[in-house]
C-alpha cells in the first residue's frame, strides 16, 4: 500500500526527549508510536515482539504534568498511536545512562541481579522498572514485592524467569540515586501546551483541522464528534491500537477522549460516585475499591500495568467486548452510563446527555445505544447501601495480563438470613456483557440457604449459553457460573479466603 495515498495529519507532532523537542512533521495519524521510534527516528533501543500490547517488549516510559509535576506510565508503544504523545515527554531504553556511561539505579540493579536476559525483553523490563523508580524510590518510598510484581505485570519473558528482575525492583533503592530534572521538563511541556493553543488560535478559521484531533474540552470534544461522525474515537488505544497492527485497519481520521480534563475525573456525591470516561482503568479500580475494597485484588487481575495505566475505563465500557472485565461489575452494581452529545436544542447547539442503565446499554454482539454524534462521557456508580455483599470474580489461563474466561460479579442485599435484593454481572457467557436477570430472579426474597444456592446455580446454568473457544469450553464455562455461585455463598456466608479446589 502506497503511505502517501493516506491523509496525513496537519500539525506537528511534537514531544520532549533528551533534553530537546523532538517534531515531526506529516506523521499519519495511525502510525505508531513504535514505527515512529524505530523506522522514522531509528530509535531502535525500543524492540517489537507481539505488537499486541502483550509482551512488554516495545515498553517505553512517558510523562505529562498533571497538577504542576510529572504522572510517569510505561506505556506499550506498538499499540500507541504517535500523536498520543504529543506534548509529553518520552524515555526509551537508551535514555537512561547517564552521557559518561555511568547507568542509571534501574540498570545497576539489573546487573547486580543476573536480571539482564535477552534483548528483547530486557529494554521492555528495564522501562516497566524505570517507570517504577519514578513512582516510588524517586519519591522516597520502598519497593515491595507485591509492587515489583504489578510493575512488570506486563511484561513477559518467554524464556527464562523472573525472580532475578523482581529483586532488582526490590533492591532499586540500595543505588546511588538519580534524579530527573522534573522542572526543566514541566516548563518545557508548558511550552509546547502554550505552543500548541497559539497554533489552535491562528488556525481556528481553517477549515482542515487536521486529522488527529485530541480536544482538551469536552464542548471541543463534542463538536469533533458532531463534525466527523466517521472519525475513529480512541481513548487509551488499548483495544483500538490493536485493529491497526492486528487488523491491519486504517484510521484516516482519528479522534483521541484522552486529554479532555473534564472526562478524566471522578467525582463523588452522597449517593454515587461519577468516574468520567476517560479516567484510566488503574485509577478507576482504585477509585471503586475505596468504597468496596473487594474491587482492588480484582482491579489488579485486569490486564497487566501498562494497560491498566493507559486503557480506560470509558473505553472498556464503550468497547462492549463480551469478555470485558468493568462491565459484569458495574451491572451488579447498578450503573449507568451518560451519553453526551453536541446537538441543536431550540435553534442552537449545545451539550445534551442521556443517562442509560449499563445492563440494557449494549444491543448485541459488540453493539451499544451508542448514536454516531455521541460520546460516552461518565460512568455513575451507586455508593453502596448499608448491608451490600459483594463479590467478584475473574477466571483466566494466566492470573496476569489475561483476558476472563468467565467473569462473574454478585452484589447481595441479605435480611436477617433472607435476601431482599440480588444483582448479578456476567462476562464471558453471552454475546455482551450480560446481566442475570433470572438467578436474581431466583434468589430474592429466599433465605440465603445451600438450596437456593443450588436453586440459583441451576437457573444460571440455563440462563446463558455460552460458546466455545480458545479460552474455554461452554461447558466449563457453564460449570464456571454455578462453582462461583458457589464460592459467592461460602464467602458471603463468612468463610474467608476460601480455595474450591481445596474443598471435597
Ligand atoms: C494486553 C492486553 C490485555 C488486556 N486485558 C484486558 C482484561 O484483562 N480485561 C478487559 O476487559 N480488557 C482487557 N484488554 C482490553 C482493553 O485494555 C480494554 O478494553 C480497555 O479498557 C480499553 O480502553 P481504551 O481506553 O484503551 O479504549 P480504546 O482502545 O481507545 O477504544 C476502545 C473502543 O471504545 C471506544 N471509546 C473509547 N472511549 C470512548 C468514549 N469516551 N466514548 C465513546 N466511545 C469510546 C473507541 O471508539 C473504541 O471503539 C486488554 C488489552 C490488551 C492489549
Ligand atoms: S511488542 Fe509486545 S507489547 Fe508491544
Ligand atoms: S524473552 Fe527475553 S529472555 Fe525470555
Amino acid at each position: 500500500m502506497n503511505p502517501t495515498s493516506h491523509p496525513v495529519t496537519e500539525a506537528p507532532l511534537r514531544f520532549w526527549h533528551r533534553d530537546a523537542v523532538v517534531e515531526r512533521h506529516h506523521v499519519r495519524p495511525d502510525r505508531t508510536l513504535l514505527d515512529l521510534l524505530r523506522e522514522d527516528l531509528r530509535m531502535t533501543a525500543t524492540k517489537e515482539g507481539c505488537a499486541a500490547g502483550d509482551c512488554g517488549a516495545c515498553t517505553v516510559v512517558v510523562a505529562e504534568t498533571v497538577g504542576g509535576a510529572l504522572r510517569y506510565r510505561a506505556v506499550n508503544s506498538c499499540i500507541k498511536p504517535a500523536h498520543a504523545i504529543d506534548g509529553m515527554a518520552l524515555w526509551t531504553a537508551a535514555d537512561l545512562a547517564q552521557p559518561d556511561g555511568t547507568l542509571h539505579p534501574v540498570q545497576q540493579a539489573m546487573l547486580a541481579c543476573h536480571g539482564s536476559q535477552c534483548g528483547f525483553c530486557t529494554p521492555g523490563f528495564v522501562m516497566s522498572l524505570f517507570a517504577l523508580y519514578q513512582r516510588t524510590v524517586a519519591q522516597g518510598q520502598a519497593v515491595d514485592t507485591h509492587t515489583a510484581h504489578q510493575a512488570l505485570s506486563g511484561n513477559l519473558c518467554r524464556c527464562t524467569g523472573y525472580r532475578p528482575i523482581v529483586q532488582a525492583a526490590c533492591s532499586l533503592q540500595a543505588n546511588a540515586a538519580q534524579a530527573v530534572d522534573e522542572q526543566r521538563i514541566v516548563a518545557a511541556l508548558h511550552q509546547l501546551d502554550a505552543d500548541k493553543l497559539d497554533a489552535g488560535k491562528k488556525n481556528a478559521n481553517k477549515k482542515n483541522d487536521g486529522d488527529y484531533l485530541r480536544p482538551t474540552t469536552l464542548p471541543a470534544l463534542l463538536q469533533a464528534r458532531a463534525q466527523h461522525p466517521q472519525a475513529q474515537l480512541i481513548a487509551g488505544a488499548t483495544d483500538a491500537g490493536l485493529w491497526l497492527t492486528q487488523g491491519l485497519r486504517r484510521m484516516p481520521k482519528i479522534i483521541d477522549v484522552s486529554r479532555v480534563a473534564a472526562l478524566r475525573r471522578v467525582e463523588h456525591y452522597p449517593q454515587h460516585m461519577a468516574i468520567g470516561a476517560a479516567v484510566n482503568l488503574q485509577d478507576a479500580f482504585e477509585a471503586l475499591a475505596v468504597d468496596r475494597p473487594v474491587i482492588a485484588p480484582f482491579g489488579e487481575r485486569f490486564a497487566g500495568w501498562p494497560v491498566r495505566q493507559s486503557g480506560t475505563l470509558g473505553g472498556n465500557v464503550a468497547n462492549g467486548s463480551p469478555i470485558g472485565d468493568s462491565m459484569p461489575l458495574l451491572i451488579a452494581l447498578g450503573a449507568q452510563v451518560v451519553l453526551m452529545a453536541w446537538r441543536p436544542v431550540h435553534g442552537k447547539r449545545r451539550i445534551v446527555h442521556r443517562h442509560v442503565p449499563l445492563d440494557s446499554f449494549y444491543t448485541g454482539y459488540r453493539q451499544s445505544l451508542l448514536a454516531s454524534d455521541e460520546v460516552l462521557g461518565w460512568i455513575v456508580v451507586p455508593r453502596p447501601r448499608p448491608g451490600e455483599w459483594l463479590g467478584v470474580y475473574k477466571v483466566s489461563k494466566r492470573m496476569e495480563d489475561d483476558i476472563s474466561a468467565v467473569c462473574l460479579a454478585v452484589q447481595l442485599q441479605v435480611h436477617e438470613g433472607r435476601i431482599t435484593t440480588a444483582r448479578i454481572g456476567a462476562g464471558g457467557v453471552a454475546a455482551t456483557p450480560a446481566r442475570a436477570v433470572q438467578t436474581e430472579a431466583a434468589l430474592v426474597g429466599q433465605l440465603w440457604s445451600p438450596d437456593s444456592l443450588q436453586r440459583a446455580q441451576v437457573a444460571i446454568a440455563q440462563e446463558f449459553s455460552p460458546l466455545s473457544d480458545l479460552r474455554a469450553s461452554a461447558h466449563y464455562r457453564r460449570q464456571l457460573l454455578g462453582q462461583l455461585l458457589h464460592r459467592a455463598w461460602l464467602e458471603s456466608t463468612g468463610h474467608s479466603g476460601v480455595r474450591l479446589e481445596e474443598m471435597a
